[in-house]
């Protein structure tokens, strides 16, 4: 788990004035809702992203949490950064996520990704042969698509598999994918 939060020196004051109005609301509720049972920050953390329209945390937004739990600025960092389904960057309207797992690359998912890439418009350097494919988390200029890959989705029987939009396809060829992705372009879905 990260340790250092150095963006997240704790400035309450900045924080509080940087995010609108109805941001710091919607932080609020969701600490209220959670209080400071365990695992309270998770849940605060999960809400206030679902709420936040480009699916992500600032900076701004751990650091008012931390002024508003009393809570480590250092400690929410990490949860952040630790569980992968927290984003600190803005997300695509669309997010589109292949699986980097054994299973899915022998399947041909390195095929799928650069295509995918490619299609889009993405920089496909960060997953040559040497890279850590499993990290890469790329969105295109117009905030459109956010390409991700996964570990595993834990599905491996069903390889290759890539999640659109939170739906899981299976067995997936370049073009079912591109299909899918020509339909989120146009607006279909
Ligand atoms: S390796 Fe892809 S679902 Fe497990």
């Amino acid at each position: 788990m990260p340790s250092a939060a150095p963006e997240v020196a704790h400035n309450a004051l900045e924080a509080h004035e940087r995010l609108l109005p109805h941001e710091r609301l919607l932080i609020d509720q969701a600490i209220a809702k959670h209080g400071t049972r365990p695992g309270a920050l998770l849940g605060i953390l999960e809400d206030v992203q679902a709420a936040n329209v480009h699916k992500f945390l600032s900076m701004e937004t751990l650091r008012y949490i931390a002024d508003a739990t009393g809570l480590p600025p250092a400690r929410i960092y990490s949860a952040a950064t630790f569980f992968a389904l927290f984003n600190l960057e803005p997300q695509g309207e669309h997010v589109v996520c292949v699986c980097r797992g054994t299973a899915c690359h022998t399947r041909g998912s390195r095929d799928l990704l650069e295509k995918l890439c490619l299609d889009l418009g993405l920089s496909d350097r960060e997953h040559d042969e040497n890279s850590e494919a499993d990290k890469l988390a790329l969105t295109t200029a117009d905030r459109r698509f956010t390409v991700r890959t996964v570990a595993c989705f834990g599905q491996c029987a069903l390889a290759p598999v890539v999640e659109v939009d939170h739906h899981i396809l299976s067995h997936v060829n370049e073009r079912t994918l591109q299909r899918e992705v020509k339909t989120l372009t146009q607006g279909r879905k």
